[in-house]
């Protein structure tokens, strides 16, 4: 249920967002990439659907998506990654959870919830981060309690920790990362990282 997306070219855009002098604007548009990127590696196995079409020339069989989609970013970071999903799956609803990581417990507390009609369509959730796996099996959950039954988790940092997490509590979930790292460190910050995605991303520091 792990893929571990070593695309070139996301590879390549890993790279500038780790670096610590990456400008925000540079940054946020490197996520909103990497995350277009992911979301077509998750799109190779959606089902097609056979619909008649008139092309200038004649009719013929053309194949579309056969399913619905539903993007929820985790909150706040995770909506960096919308506007790169959404270019993959422009026609998808948009649905939203805002956790945030408590400072000394590192366990989410939720403060958002916001959620189109889940059942029968295909839920990607978007985070770049997963560090404990706290935040992304919250999410998971809530979105089960919600009557979702089909979610892909994408994230671009994991940690083993997460990851594991992630497969103890949710082991239907598939997830896509484009990295994964080597550990947490003593306050759950992924090493070696990015940082704080939320404040990487929106120039909070
Ligand atoms: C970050 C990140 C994940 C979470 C990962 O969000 O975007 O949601 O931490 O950590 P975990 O796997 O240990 O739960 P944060 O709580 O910092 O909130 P923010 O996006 O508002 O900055
Ligand atoms: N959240 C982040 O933004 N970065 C980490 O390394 C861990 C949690």
């Amino acid at each position: 249920m792990i893929n571990e997306i070593k695309h070139p070219i996301i590879q390549n855009k890993l790279a500038l967002i780790r670096r610590k002098d990456t400008p925000s604007k540079d940054f946020r548009a490197a996520v909103e990439e990497i995350a277009a990127f992911l979301t077509y590696e998750v799109a190779r196995d959606f089902a097609l659907r056979e619909i008649e079409i008139e092309t200038p020339l004649t009719r013929c069989k053309a194949k579309i998506l056969a399913d619905d989609f539903i993007i929820v970013p985790i909150l706040r970071a995770g909506l960096a990654m919308v506007s790169g999903a959404l270019k993959i799956l422009p026609d998808a609803a948009v649905g939203h959870i805002g956790l945030v990581r408590d400072e000394t417990t590192h366990k989410p507390i939720e403060y958002y919830k916001k959620l189109p009609n889940l059942a029968g369509k295909k839920v990607l959730v978007v985070d770049p981060m997963l560090a404990t796996g706290g935040s992304s099996a919250a999410a998971l959950q809530m979105l089960k309690d919600s009557g979702a039954e089909d979610i892909t988790f994408i994230c671009i940092i994991s940690a083993p920790e997460g990851i594991n997490f992630i497969t103890r509590e949710h082991p239907d979930i598939p997830i896509y990362t484009a990295a994964i790292d080597d550990h947490l460190n003593e306050n759950c910050y992924i090493v070696p990282g990015l940082g704080d995605a939320g404040d990487r991303i929106f120039d909070t520091l």
